[in-house]
């Protein structure tokens, strides 16, 4: 069975975070840390001896570049973190980013860049399911593991034994907004705007109508849009015309502050629901007042207490000058993870690499405790959120 817990942690955190600073905007990459796609090969893979060189591969530009931003700077502290304990087998390790401009076949080229060129022992990436869904089968043929850090779709991991994520699935995360809307929210009749070229958005709209109407609800009807759309009108009037209690939009930050927007403009009131997708600081900026009240679900909240959750948000702090978000909380978790598995591997083969990897157990990340289950997934609670005075306030853990 699972349930709603109300936790009482959101009330502590006030007394501790009320008065903080909203996270800082994100910075555009410096230079120096990003490779071109084009240009220069790497320097000579390193011997045995020299640093360990790992890879990532993130939307450092483009339409979802505030994830991949957030993801390598909780990536770079957890390797920092490591270096200064002492590195890996005595050796320090190292990353390779490059920047595939929030687009799938850019993943795959800097993916097979890192493994034929780089030589990398493993990868991590991508946030967005249809990148890393075009990087998993290049990872599984040349043996070289790869941890998403947060990519959500079921069929990444599906992709073969080389493929793990420290996340939970959307299965998991569409049942909990679903579950929140009926339970909670008490909708009966909701709408849903789904992306059509996004795999993540395509596999929540799923999960989410079959489990609303599991539940008793209705699904009036679902509306779509594809990636690098601006106007939403047709369909937003189309979905105005239905009068649902609630709209779902699991989208991406960039697109939601817009249709939300739009959606106000054209008297469209009804609550806004969403996912992780929605995870940005740029939400706000873009949604404004348009996107206040709404509700996701997420990988974890800064609101947290834990003193492990408070540490990391203070470091994190110091050096990037803002709150991190699940992004870089599980960007954090998926460097670290794989640090462990580096360190209790024999050697750095990929196949041996693999087998730590698959053997994480209770690992205690930022975004909650992580063991991999038989399909390479994590098993973890959600958090739902709300938008309140343009933030993401916490509201509720839903357990697995
Ligand atoms: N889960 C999203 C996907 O699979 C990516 C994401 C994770 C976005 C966490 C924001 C926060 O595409």
């Amino acid at each position: 069975m699972r349930s709603i817990l109300l936790s009482a942690f959101a009330a502590l955190a006030v007394a501790t975070l009320g008065c903080e600073k909203k996270t800082a905007p994100v910075e555009p990459p410096k230079p120096a840390d990003v490779k071109p796609l084009e240009g220069k090969p790497a320097p000579a893979p390193a011997a045995d001896t020299g640093d360990i060189i790992i890879g990532e591969v993130g939307s450092l530009t483009g339409s979802e570049a505030a994830f991949g931003i957030s993801t390598r700077n909780g990536i770079e502290l957890a390797l920092e973190d490591a270096n200064a304990a002492g590195g890996v087998k005595g050796r320090k390790v190292k990353v390779i980013v490059y920047d595939d401009q929030s687009k799938p076949e850019e993943a795959a080229s800097a993916t097979t860049r890192l493994i034929t060129q780089d030589k990398v022992k493993l990868v991590l990436g991508e946030v967005a399911s249809s990148n890393s869904l075009a990087m998993a089968p290049i990872c599984q043929d040349n043996k070289i593991p790869m941890i998403s850090p947060s990519s959500t779709n079921p069929s990444v991991t599906e992709k073969g034994d080389y493929i793990f994520r420290v996340c939970f699935i959307d299965p998991f995360q569409g049942f909990v907004m679903a579950k929140y809307a009926r339970e909670e929210l008490k909708f009966k009749n909701v709408a849903i705007l789904k992306d059509v070229k996004s795999a993540y958005s395509v596999g929540l709209t799923e999960v989410f109508e079959r489990k609303f109407a599991e539940m008793g609800g209705k699904v009036l009807g679902i509306e779509s849009y594809a990636k690098g759309d601006t106007d939403f009108r047709s369909q937003l009037t189309a979905i105005k015309k239905l009068k649902p209690e609630g709209l779902y939009v699991p989208g991406y930050y960039n697109d939601v502050g817009i249709i939300a927007r739009q959606a106000r403009e054209l008297g469209l009131k009804t609550v806004m629901m969403g996912g992780d997708g929605w995870d940005s600081e740029k939400l706000f900026e873009l949604g404004g007042k348009a996107i206040e009240g709404s509700f996701v679900s997420n990988h974890y909240s800064p609101e947290d207490p834990s003193p492990q959750v408070q540490n990391f948000i203070s470091k994190y702090k110091g050096k990037f000058g803002g709150v991190p978000d699940s992004l870089a909380a599980l960007g954090y978790d998926a460097a670290n993870v794989a640090i462990e598995a580096m360190k209790r591997a024999p050697d750095l083969s990929g196949p041996a690499l693999r087998d730590e990897i698959a053997k994480t157990k209770d690992f205690p990340g930022v975004a909650g405790t992580i063991s991999m289950n038989e399909k390479r997934d994590a098993v973890k609670p959600a958090v739902v959120l709300q938008v309140v005075d343009g933030k993401f306030k916490y509201v509720a853990t839903v357990k697995p």
